[in-house]
């Protein structure tokens, strides 16, 4: 099968600064990407305009053969395009089966409202059956009665990346879920994310490369809004162009 996401051309400008620069970006079946790159070189942008987060100011995106660049971030979600945040984003003031329950309902095709759903639990045996999967994938199931506000910040990122899952995603856009976790912490998600990718197509931004380096199929590397590298980890890795942005001139002639 040939690629599932293409990006072409795809540019953003806020003013005079152009966060994304014509990007082209393709993602096969079933491959799990990463994209690096220092701070403010594009990479959450680039995320806000594959999902609908912004319009682009230019180029188009392709997904499963359509162009979807003028459809709503939900639309997207409907289509299986579904991602998640750099800062976490959950409520605090819901139980963990709550959030999972409420975003299920929040993007389903014949909207409902959260009353009516706890009304109705038998007509909603499909979105029920569907969050408690996530959450046993995630590993919160002991924790679905828990107020979300006493959660750790690394099981408030299981549990953004269990709601994720909920949607039923066909490709999943994961932005620095690795950011603000402890070691162990960090251990738990990657574990995670080794066990989800072997049935689902992933794009990871990371901030630290050695992070996600065993993790990943292929790296592409941003820098002021371009792909300046793209390719198997250990190629990207001794790219010289790569070695500059990371290191600086000195670093990358060692
Ligand atoms: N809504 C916005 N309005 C104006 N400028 C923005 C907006 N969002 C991002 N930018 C700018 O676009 C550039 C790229 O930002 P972006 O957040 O995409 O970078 P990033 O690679 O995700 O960085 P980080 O690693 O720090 O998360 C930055 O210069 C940023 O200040
Ligand atoms: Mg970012």
């Amino acid at each position: 099968m040939s690629e599932i996401l293409k990006a072409e051309g795809l540019s953003k400008n806020f003013g005079g600064l152009i966060a994304v620069n014509q990007v082209d970006f393709q993602v096969q079946p079933g491959e799990t990407v990463g994209i690096i790159g220092p701070n403010g070189s594009g990479k959450t942008t680039f995320f806000n305009l594959l999902t609908g987060f912004f319009p682009p100011t230019a180029g188009r995106i392709i997904f499963f053969g359509k162009d979807i660049s003028r459809l709503t971030a939900s639309r997207r979600v409907l289509q299986g395009m579904v991602r998640t945040f750099q800062l976490v984003s959950v409520f605090n003031s819901m139980t963990v089966w709550e959030n999972l329950v409420l975003s299920s309902i929040r993007f389903q095709k014949n909207h409902t409202s959260f009353s009516k759903f706890l009304l109705s639990p038998a007509n909603n045996e499909g979105i029920r059956m569907n969050c408690f999967q996530a959450m046993r994938t995630v590993g919160l199931e002991s924790k679905a009665t828990t107020q979300t506000a006493e959660l750790s910040y690394g099981s408030k990122r299981l549990l953004e990346i269990a709601i994720a899952l909920s949607l039923n995603p066909r490709l999943l856009l994961l932005d620095e879920p690795l950011s603000g976790l402890s070691d162990l912490e960090i251990n738990d998600v990657l574990s995670l994310l080794n066990r989800i990718k072997k049935n689902l197509t992933l794009v990871i931004i990371e901030h630290k490369l050695s992070k996600i380096v065993d993790l990943v199929d292929r790296l592409g590397v941003m820098n002021e809004g371009k792909f300046i590298c793209e390719g198997k980890p250990d190629l990207v890795l001794s790219d010289k162009a790569v070695r500059e942005c990371y290191w600086g001139k000195a670093g990358a002639e060692r």
